[in-house]
């Protein structure tokens, strides 16, 4: 992971109306907290959408796959709850990776 988890923090402020990292409390989304390396849709107790958790067999969050997620949510996965329009710029997808790495076991 080569961003800089620093500025990412300041990316997550994006994404905190809707999602912990820090504990594992889910809100509108489910508890980012030890994303990576976990299977899409499989937070225990939280409701995904029917697509998130179809999307989810035999995948992993790894660095490519949120690469590919987060500038466009919907497009990956079409019929997502996630009711955000994506990131914006390489940097700040690399910058939130980079800080939600510090919250998954390595
Ligand atoms: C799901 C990241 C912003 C609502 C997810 C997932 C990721 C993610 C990785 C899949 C989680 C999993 O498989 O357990 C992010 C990031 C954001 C962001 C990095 C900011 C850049 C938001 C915002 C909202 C939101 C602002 C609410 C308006 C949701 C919901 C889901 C979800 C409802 C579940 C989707 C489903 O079941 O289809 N998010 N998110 N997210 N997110 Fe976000």
């Amino acid at each position: 992971v080569d961003g800089d988890p620093a500025a990412g923090k300041i990316v997550f402020n994006k994404c905190m109306a809707c999602h912990n990292v820090d504990n594992e409390k889910s809100k509108v989304g489910p508890s980012l907290m030890g994303l990576i390396g976990r299977q899409p849709g499989s937070v225990a107790g939280y409701t995904y959408s029917k697509p998130m958790v179809e999307f989810g067999v035999g995948k992993t969050w790894d660095e490519a796959l949120l690469k590919t997620y987060l500038p466009n949510p919907r497009a990956m996965v079409n019929g997502t709850k996630m009711a955000f329009p994506g990131l914006k710029t390489d940097k700040e997808i690399i910058d939130v990776i980079a800080y939600l790495n510090q919250y998954s076991p390595r």
